[in-house]
């Protein structure tokens, strides 16, 4: 299907289900809609990298603040297994970017390893079947089942203390360096020195609070890393449902993300954090986002945002 066709079909049918779920005049986002926090970091690119991988923000030494979005992909409620979000936006970056506003760089990032489908095809299906509210029928309907989906949707729900104990991964690739012919993947390590045992206040809000009971306690810490593509056919571009075999390509650090303690769960942060928005086009050439996968994100991302804070 044409990539104009997905994202007219997707943001139509998007629109129609947010805007059906919109509560107190606040219309949630499709995915990842339960803000868990939205919290000030630092991004610290190291020195000591391969000069292979010194490419768009790598490529010096230097911090740059970033704002962070952790998030539930269903759920309302912090206690149920689910796939967190971690959204990331640097500032002060130099360059111009592929879409979005001058100086900023996102990445958006799950806590698995592989997306539940493969193809913007298989998501448009899924987002079809959300929509007549027969999500389970998108999996088992036996003339087009997707049983491997089936198999991801199930192994990447899981339970969370703490959204700083998560490991997160891009699952899309993306280019490292305008000409460089690398691509990558990305990930992000947690490598706090405090972890989180137990639940301070088990129940719906249980990760914001395990968030701030760990500010309390030390800063958090990730470590932020790409895994380069050395083989074209078993790290493919075109199938967002393949991890790329740690045990081929290792990730290796570029940079470090530190979170100081800070007040966050106020009236006026939690409303920017339901406002705001994140694109994985809002990024510099050198890390342009590849594949129909990420192609289509640019609009239906933006056509989402749109509709979310309409006045
Ligand atoms: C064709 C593929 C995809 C479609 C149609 C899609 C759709 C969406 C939409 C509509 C939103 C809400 C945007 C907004 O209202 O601002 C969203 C958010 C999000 N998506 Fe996707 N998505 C896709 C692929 C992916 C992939 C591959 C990842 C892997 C990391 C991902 C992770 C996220 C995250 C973390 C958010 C929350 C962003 C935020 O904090 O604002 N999505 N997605």
């Amino acid at each position: 299907m044409p990539i104009e066709d997905l994202v007219a079909e997707m943001s139509m049918r998007i629109a129609a289900v947010i805007s059906d779920e919109a509560e107190s005049g606040i219309v949630p986002r499709f995915n990842q809609a339960k803000s868990i926090a939205c919290l000030d970091a630092q991004f610290r690119v190291h020195a000591d990298i391969p000069v292979e991988l010194k490419q768009g923000i790598f490529a010096e030494a230097k911090t740059y603040p970033a704002k962070l979005r952790f998030a539930n992909a269903t759920s309302r409620d912090d206690a149920e297994k689910d796939v967190r979000g971690l959204s990331i936006r640097l500032s002060g970056v130099k360059g111009e970017v592929l879409w979005g506003e001058p100086g900023f760089q996102d990445f958006i990032l799950n806590s698995y390893p592989a997306l539940f489908v493969a193809t913007p095809e298989d998501f448009l299906s899924f987002i079809r079947a959300r929509q007549a509210n027969k999500k389970l029928w998108f999996f088992l309907n036996p003339l087009d089942p997707h049983l491997k989906s089936l198999g991801i949707a199930f192994k990447s729900r899981q339970k969370h203390l703490c959204p700083f104990d998560v490991r997160y991964w891009s699952t899309t690739p993306y280019r490292l360096g305008e000409n460089t012919g690398q691509v990558v993947k990305y990930s992000v390590i947690p490598s706090s020195d405090y972890t989180t045992i137990q639940a301070v206040e088990p129940g719906r809000h249980q990760l914001r609070a395990a968030v701030k009971a760990h500010l309390q306690q030390a800063p958090a810490q990730f470590h932020f890393a790409v895994q380069i593509q050395t083989d074209a056919y078993s790290m493919p571009i075109e199938d967002a449902s393949v991890i790329w075999d740690e045990a081929v390509s290792p990730f290796r650090i570029v940079a470090t993300l530190t979170l100081e303690n800070q007040d966050f769960d106020n009236p006026e942060t939690m409303t920017a954090c339901e406002r705001s928005s994140f694109n994985p086009w809002q990024c510099l050439a050198a890390h342009e986002p590849l594949g129909r996968m990420n192609q289509v994100r640019r609009e239906v991302y933006a056509n989402a945002a749109a509709v979310r804070n309409k006045e």
